[in-house]
């Protein structure tokens, strides 16, 4: 776990005391909304269609039992009793008044969190993969590498007026858990032929208006040069990337209108002066760093996989969450598992107080007080013992978290959309909503196997709808809400964007356009094909004859118009 040392607590509360002293000016009118906006959104607070929404960074996703109950604390007083966890690792409050805000961030700081970085054009909260330590696929714990990316980034002077936001990944395993190729840097660790180990350096990806997949400018960046080679990058864009129109301003942008040979050429000349500088990493600081985040003191315990298929045996709706929920751990006898956060009925993400309350207590019972935040939007345990897996389910199931529903139909990525975005072109959750609804059947998601839909209320694709092998996106059709459909696309090694299918739909015909997709996917599946691979080898085209073949009800839809998007 990452510890602040004395110049966190030192820049944290400065910069709650210089917040609190522009909140109270705000409040008697000393400043106008125009000059307070911007300090504001340094400490992460937006305003919304409603109210205002405060944006917490939770580095990389970890956090300990007692900022999990800070957040339930900060839920129950200060907001509406629950709160959303992000694609990007964060939570966020929905329902937040202004003159709270003060006391919200230094409640915060008393548990080592903070908003900064959650908004605003500088380098923002580093993201990265939610079993980092603990995955049996790890090349490298990524985490030592994300808190000194965090200590550098954090306040960085010439990295504070970037041309846009600025989002790092990491990734430290074979498999790409940190959506490294739609960041503006993705990192993803591997090791030579040598046995050294380095990163795959992958820049300019993103989602958003402009929806790309990072190109890879360095095929093997020893692990030393991290620091320099980013800030070469860096360079490169703050001095380059457009600041003239907000739409073009990302590194993708500047990165496609160079072309990599260039970009790379000028960040190499870039680097030839920082390289080997006093930013190189040495063996030394990087065991420093990696001291914070040493194995818990686990027990040497037997492999108890007999036990529990014989429970599983017994118990049908325990082995279906031993299977969906329980994840593969390095440690022999342990388990991560994944509390999902996507029960029908219940927003995607959301968690109350009660629950987060609940989690932080099931954390220090059974996973050494530590839970993690995944950017689908579920928290992990990530150190459970075998042995106690069945107690947690019970529990988890006593506490609406224990749906057996990872990675499948009903695990749906959501943006908060219309419900409370002021930039959402239409609503996101109650399509989430309607579609979960409709699919609720535990043994038809079974069968329908491995598949990440993604529903963003406008193209910023907050809901990463891009990279959904289905995403869908709200769209906005002369003053009505309509949602298009992308079909193939992809997170992970074989990160891809989604194609759009055709005209888009009311949100009464969504339901009905899923199930088609669906039966397109089963009729074309081969053996155990899981869909994406499915729809990657078909194409879009048998989805998009059979779901328009027929006009579908309840709807406005009229087969041949075209949905403008
Ligand atoms: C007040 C609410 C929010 C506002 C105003 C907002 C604003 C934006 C904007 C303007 C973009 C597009 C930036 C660009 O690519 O140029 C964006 C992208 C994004 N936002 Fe949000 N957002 C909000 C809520 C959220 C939430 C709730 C999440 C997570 C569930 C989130 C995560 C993201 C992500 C992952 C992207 C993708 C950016 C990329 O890959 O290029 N945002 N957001
Ligand atoms: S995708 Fe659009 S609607 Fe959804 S949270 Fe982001 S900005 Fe708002």
């Amino acid at each position: 776990m990452y510890r602040y040392d004395q110049y966190d607590h030192l820049i944290v509360r400065e910069r709650i005391a210089q917040y609190r002293d522009q909140v109270r000016r705000r409040l008697s009118g000393e400043l106008h909304e125009d000059e307070f906006r911007p300090l504001r959104l340094q400490n992460g607070l937006y305003m919304q269609r409603h109210a205002y929404m405060l944006r917490v960074a939770v580095p990389y996703g970890l956090l300990s039992s007692a900022q999990v109950r800070m957040f339930a604390h900060i839920a129950r007083k200060y907001d509406r009793g629950y709160g959303h966890f992000t694609t990007r690792q964060n939570i966020q409050y929905n329902w937040i008044q202004l003159e709270d805000t003060p006391e919200i961030l230094s409640d915060l700081a008393s548990v080592e969190m903070h908003a900064i970085q959650t908004s605003g054009n500088c380098i923002r909260n580093v993201t990265s993969d939610e079993y980092a330590g603990v995955a049996p696929d790890e090349i490298i714990d990524p985490r030592p590498f994300c808190e000194i990316l965090r200590q550098w980034s954090t306040f960085h002077p010439e990295f504070a007026y970037l041309p846009r936001k600025f989002k790092i990944a990491v990734n430290g395993a074979k498999s790409d858990r940190a959506a490294t190729f739609v960041h503006d840097i993705g990192l993803w660790a591997l090791q030579n032929e040598a046995g050294e180990t380095g990163f795959k350096v992958i820049v300019g990806g993103g989602m958003g208006r402009t929806p790309i997949i990072g190109s890879v400018l360095n095929e093997f960046l020893p692990w030393q040069h991290v620091l320099t080679y980013i800030e070469a990058i860096m360079r490169v864009y703050n001095q380059y990337g457009r600041r003239d129109n907000i739409y073009k301003a990302r590194i993708k942008i500047l990165l496609k209108a160079l072309g990599v040979e260039e970009f790379r050429r000028q960040v190499e000349e870039e680097w030839a002066d920082l390289k080997d500088g006093p930013a190189t990493l040495t063996q030394a600081e990087v065991q420093r760093v990696a001291g914070y985040f040493t194995p818990p003191a686990y027990e040497t315990l037997p492999d108890y996989s007999t036990e529990l298929g014989a429970l599983a045996q017994q118990e049908k709706a325990f082995g279906a969450w031993l299977k969906r929920n329980v994840k593969g751990h390095k440690q022999s006898g342990y388990a991560a598992v994944v509390l999902s956060l996507k029960k029908t009925g219940v927003p995607p993400g959301d968690a109350t107080a009660e629950q987060l309350d609940w989690i932080a207590d099931l954390a220090e019972r059974f996973s050494f007080g530590q839970v993690r935040a995944t950017h689908e939007q579920n928290v992990v345990l990530a150190d459970v013992a075998q042995k106690d897996l069945y107690k947690v389910w019970k529990e988890a199931r006593s506490h609406g978290v224990a749906t057996p529903n990872i990675g499948l139909l009903t695990d749906i990525i959501c943006c908060p959309g219309g419900d409370y975005c002021a930039l959402a072109n239409a609503k996101s959750i109650p399509i989430a909503a309607a579609i979960a609804e409709r699919f609720d059947d535990l043994d038809f998601q079974f069968d329908i196997g491995d598949i990440e839909l993604n529903i963003s209320g406008c193209i910023n694709a907050c809901g990463h709808h891009h990279i959904g092998h289905i995403g869908i996106l709200g769209v906005d059709k002369d003053g009505s809400e309509w949602y298009q459909v992308s079909i193939g696309g992809a997170q992970g090694n074989q990160a891809a964007i989604g194609k759009i299918i055709g005209p888009s739909f009311s949100a009464a015909q969504m339901p009905e356009v899923m199930d088609r997709i669906l039966q397109v996917y089963v009729r074309e599946r081969q053996e155990d094909e899981r869909f994406i691979d499915t729809a990657q080898r078909v194409g879009v085209a048998p989805f998009k004859e059979f779901v328009y073949a027929t006009p579908i009800a309840a709807g406005h839809y009229i087969p041949g118009e075209d949905g403008h998007a």
